[in-house]
């Protein structure tokens, strides 16, 4: 169609007519050149549009999300839903996969899972959790409104020592090593997370590498005590100072 080798000449010509245009009104340019011209801008209208598109798409498909996770991704500790808002895109991506295939949640008695499944089965294709998750890794971060309890300075030696090698310093996150920010999530999700892993419910799965790492780590964890020092640690982290 258009690989022809005169196709550089006639998109030169093409620009050349709407050149001429503006700077001499009285000049009549073949429909040929016109078409070419009108081919460029809309070529160039749909580059600028696709992105946008992809954001909006991303909105829509947010809407049924917000009953559980909030308007602004910020999360619902009373449904146990976490908050999303400004989670790496990739790991975001991830999740919504695996929940998707079971891979995150084989354990049907899981209510909480269960509905989670459900939302992420209803978003139809790949092409939709790429979207949503591209949506959602935009939107601002958020931080936990009730921080937790517990033992800074305990909490602060053992993160460093035991987690912020993968999910960051500050509890921020290192897309990386595809370790998720911590700092935004509530207490009670990130126990139950962590029992999961620990217990073998969440990253056994041979094909969940990452989940698989994080499940080794939760073992090593001394006392139920010891976690609830290093949330407060976390709990810390990405607070106006
Ligand atoms: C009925 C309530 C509900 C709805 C609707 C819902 N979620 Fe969830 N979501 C949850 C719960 C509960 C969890 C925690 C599951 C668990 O404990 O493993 C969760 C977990 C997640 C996670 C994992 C977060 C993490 O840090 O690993 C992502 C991502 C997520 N939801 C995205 C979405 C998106 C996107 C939508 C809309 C398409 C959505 N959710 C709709 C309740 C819901
Ligand atoms: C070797 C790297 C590594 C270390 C060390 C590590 N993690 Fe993780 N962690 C990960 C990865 C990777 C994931 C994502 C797993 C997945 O994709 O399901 C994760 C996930 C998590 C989650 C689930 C977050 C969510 O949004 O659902 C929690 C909670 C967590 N880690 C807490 C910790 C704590 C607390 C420590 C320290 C005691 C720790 N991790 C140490 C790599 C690590």
């Amino acid at each position: 169609m258009l690989s022809s080798p005169s196709r550089s000449a006639d998109v030169v010509s093409g620009e050349a007519a709407v050149t001429r245009l503006s700077n001499q009104r009285a000049a009549t340019p073949s429909c040929r050149a016109w078409g070419i011209a009108f081919t460029l801008s809309i070529g160039t209208l749909l580059l600028m549009c696709s992105p946008a598109s992809f954001a909006a798409d991303g909105e829509k498909l947010f809407a049924p999300c917000v009953a559980c996770h909030g308007n602004k991704g910020e999360g619902n500790g009373a449904l146990s839903a976490p908050a999303i808002a400004g989670q790496d895109a990739a790991y975001l991506e991830r999740q919504l996969r695996n929940f998707r295939n079971r891979r995150r949640g084989a354990d049907k008695s899981d209510a909480l899972v269960a509905q989670m499944q459900a939302a992420a089965m209803a978003l139809g294709d790949d092409a939709a959790v790429a979207k949503i998750a591209t949506y959602v890794a935009k939107l601002p971060k958020t931080v936990n409104t009730a921080p937790a309890p517990g033992n800074l300075h305990n909490g602060n030696n053992l993160y460093q020592g035991k987690c912020g090698a993968c999910h960051g310093g500050t509890a921020e996150g290192n897309p990386a090593l595809k370790a998720p920010r911590l700092a935004g999530l509530d207490a009670a999700y990130i126990k139950r997370q962590f029992a999961q892993f620990r217990d073998g419910v969440r990253g056994t799965d041979p094909q969940d590498t990452p989940g698989r790492q994080m499940a080794m780590m939760a073992k090593t964890l001394g006392t139920e005590r010891d976690l609830d020092d290093i949330i407060a640690f976390i709990h810390r982290q990405g607070r106006p100072k």
